[in-house]
């Protein structure tokens, strides 16, 4: 492999927790030397959302082109690879289990250590790979499709939350709020394109609020307003404009999302806020992230789109750190569907 020397630290990551089958191979945590996704969007389409029993199916289907793949692209092979990265949790079971039996098989018949990811830890960890200045503390906003947590990130891999959804994950309120307005799936993307046609001050929405909890969030008040808003269109037979529904409700989960990271920027003294997670590809968060974090004097980070939704690379990176840790996993490493943030399987 071009540029590389017998010091460099070369991942080998694979992530399939959920629709996307991926791996990558990333250099000393933040230069990404390949990154192959295979996506099962158009499997899951005709379903309305993922069914896992087709996921697992299809990550087995793709699963070691895609490796060949990304071995090819970063013109390496596994003699030249340091150690495998694999994504242990949370996510389906079944979707998470082609990745950890790969991984596994393929570290023990090569020699190299195996380590366990958080995805999540993985989604933060996006933001290395682009941003070489980024470092440890900062604060970080998640949100995925089954998370929204707003943390602290106190060193590589370590983390302290600090707020988190008590409902729906935002990911989760924008893909059921598309497919409640007819977008289908998957949602976050179609609301993200028909809402820059909309007006977001069309329809007032609710801005969810947990009393006493000033950094958690809350989003299914939303989704029972704009389906309440919806049914009392159509019973009165009043016009639904679908763009406006879409770009009033991403005005409040953006509204919602932008207010607590800026307060807990400000309470905790922080002047560095990073985004991560499939909704951080989101235009309308981007957009207002940044102008938030201008006025406040605050440094604002956030990964390329292809590196908000589910890819290896920040698996590669999140890998990495864990790597230098002396973080490594057994042969007895296990996909955990639950796998908290901050907690080791
Ligand atoms: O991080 P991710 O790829 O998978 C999980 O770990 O969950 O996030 C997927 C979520 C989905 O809910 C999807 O609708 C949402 O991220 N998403 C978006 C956008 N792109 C993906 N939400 C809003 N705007 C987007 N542009
Ligand atoms: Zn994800």
């Amino acid at each position: 492999m071009k540029d590389h020397s017998p010091e460099d630290v070369l991942i080998l990551a694979i992530e399939s927790s959920c629709d996307e089958t991926a791996a990558a191979v990333v250099k000393n945590g933040r230069t990404v030397c390949s990154n192959v996704i295979s996506s099962q969007i158009e499997t899951h389409t005709v379903y309305g959302g993922v069914v896992p029993e087709i996921a697992s199916r299809e990550h087995i289907k793709a699963i070691n082109y895609v490796i060949e793949r990304a071995l090819a692209e970063a013109g390496t092979s596994l003699a030249d690879i340091t150690a495998i990265g694999v994504t242990y949790g949370p996510g389906l079971v079944g979707a998470l289990l082609v990745g950890v039996a790969e991984a596994k098989a393929i570290a023990y018949a090569a020699g190299k250590p195996l380590i366990g990811v958080h995805h999540i830890e993985g989604h933060v960890a996006a933001n290395f790979i682009e941003n070489p200045e980024l470092e440890p503390p900062f604060v970080c906003l998640i949100v995925s499709g089954g998370h929204t947590h707003l943390v602290i990130v106190r060193d590589y891999g370590e983390f302290e939350i600090i707020g988190r959804t008590r409902d729906d994950a935002a990911g989760e309120a924008f893909d059921k709020v598309a497919r409640a307005i007819g977008l289908g799936y998957p949602g976050g993307p179609k609301v993200d394109q028909a809402a820059k046609e909309g007006n977001p001050e069309a329809i007032v929405f609710p801005r969810g609020k947990v009393e006493g909890s000033p950094y958690d969030f809350s989003f299914s008040g939303l989704k029972s307003a704009v389906l309440n808003y919806l049914n009392h269109a159509r019973m009165t037979g009043e016009p639904i404009r679908q763009a406006d529904v879409a770009a009033s409700f991403q005005k409040s989960v953006v509204d919602s999302l932008v207010s607590r990271a800026m307060l807990a920027v400000e309470e905790y003294g922080f002047d560095k806020l990073a985004i991560a997670g499939g909704v951080a590809a989101n235009s309308a968060l981007r957009a207002a992230m940044a102008e938030a974090c201008r006025e406040n004097g605050v440094k604002f980070y956030y990964p390329s789109p292809i590196l908000c939704t589910d890819n290896a690379a920040m698996i590669g990176s999140a890998a990495y750190y864990e790597y230098r840790k002396g973080n490594l996993a057994g042969w007895d490493l296990n996909a955990i569907p639950n796998l908290k943030l901050g907690e080791r399987g």
